[in-house]
């Protein structure tokens, strides 16, 4: 990473170390509209990766980075969250929920939690953000100075989709603009983000945007124009904002390329299983071929199948007579009979797709949970 830090204050910053224990800040309210009908009734930040909801990503990387009480920001979704999580012990973490009234936006989130912080420093993860190798490293650093913020940034093709940051010819902080029309910068400001108190004197003056929210990135330029020092740091890790279809896909080929060799269920003399592939106990795979990396998840039945790389099968799934690679399947469904390889697909729960005699050579499909696709 390289880092920088901006804003009149910076001089004054030392390198002394905070008093105060950090917090974590998870979001997971939201819509979660591009994922739809995925997440019509499904909170967003539960879709799996590998077979592991995003936000759990997130809870491990905070705990990892030494932060142990954690403040989860929830809306419509709450119950489901809340059944996933617990009180957090099995993450090593203390859970805190804090129910959002409506999704009036990140600030707002910080607003809705400002009790829970106190003047305790906090780390804000958004909890539908997925980062491969997590954050511990900025969380360190954060802890070791008196900055007001720390954000982190990442060089990306088309910044319009995010909030961007402008800096100057000295690598500070000069602006930041909250999904900008044109593109002004390739710096994406990524669902990360360290904040001391000091944002608590600006979260209560911002006026909704455009879309109605109260932005974090007027916040943070808040705290830029205030002369509080700000400092970023341009990260060169995986980052992935898991909003959308491709974006699933994109974080479990990052994770599924790392998970490793695993055998629990069965596999029986007619199958073969190559490469880094996780078959979960109580999985059975009969005259099939699973081509790592791949997970199969628990009680999941692969009957005459293929599995091709980059997948994550659900548990208790049914696969007979299919193919499919490169593509997420969530628990309970089945596919059967299918005459065309699917791929770069996303499937929910309860999902039947059955044969028909359509014939895309390749099958995309995103069924929401409980769909019944006929193909006849
Ligand atoms: C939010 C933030 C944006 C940031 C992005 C990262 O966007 O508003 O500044 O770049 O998260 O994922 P949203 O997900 O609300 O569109």
């Amino acid at each position: 990473m390289t880092e920088m830090a901006t804003g009149p204050g910076a001089v004054l910053a030392s390198a002394r170390p905070r008093t105060r224990t950090m917090k974590g800040l998870v979001l997971a309210g939201g819509k979660g509209s591009r994922l739809r009908p995925l997440t019509a009734t499904g909170a967003k930040q539960l879709v799996p990766v590998a077979n592991k909801p995003v936000l759990f990503y997130a809870l491990e990387q905070l705990v990892a980075a030494g932060v142990e009480e954690i403040g989860i920001v929830t809306g419509d979704t709450a119950a489901q969250v809340e059944a996933a999580v617990g009180d957090g012990a099995s993450f090593g973490a203390r859970v805190t929920y804090l129910p959002q009234a409506a999704p009036l936006g990140l600030a707002h989130a910080i607003l809705t939690a400002q009790d829970y912080l106190g003047d305790d420093p906090f780390c804000m993860f958004l909890g539908d953000n997925f980062l491969k190798r997590g954050i511990a490293p900025y969380a360190a650093r954060f802890a070791a100075d008196d900055s007001a913020a720390q954000i982190l940034l990442k060089r990306v093709d088309d910044a319009t989709a995010f909030g961007v940051a402008v800096l100057d010819e000295n690598g500070r902080v000069q602006r930041l603009v909250e999904k900008p029309k044109q593109p002004i910068s390739d710096l994406a400001v990524i669902g990360v983000y360290f904040f001391g108190p000091e944002v608590h004197a600006v979260t209560p003056r911002l006026t909704p945007s455009a879309r109605g929210e109260l932005e974090i990135t007027d916040a943070i330029q808040g705290l830029v124009d205030a002369g509080y020092p700000v400092r970023s740091a341009v990260i060169d890790d995986d980052w992935i904002d898991t909003g959308k279809k491709d974006d699933m896909l994109e974080a479990n080929r990052l994770v599924l390329a790392t998970i490793g060799r695993r055998i629990e269920g069965t596999v029986d003399a007619d199958s073969t299983v190559v490469g880094d592939v996780v078959i979960e106990a109580g999985a059975r795979v009969v005259a099939s071929t699973v081509r790592g990396p791949a997970i199969i998840g628990a009680g999941t039945e692969l009957l005459d199948a293929y599995v091709g790389p980059f997948t994550a099968i659900g548990p208790r799934c049914e696969l007979v007579g299919c193919e499919i690679e490169h593509s997420i399947v969530l628990e309970g469904s089945a596919i059967r009979g299918v005459p065309a390889r699917i791929a770069d697909s996303l499937i929910g729960c309860e999902v039947v797709v059955e044969r028909s005699p359509l014939k895309p050579q390749v099958i995309r499909l995103m069924l929401g949970d409980h769909s019944l696709v006929g193909l006849v």
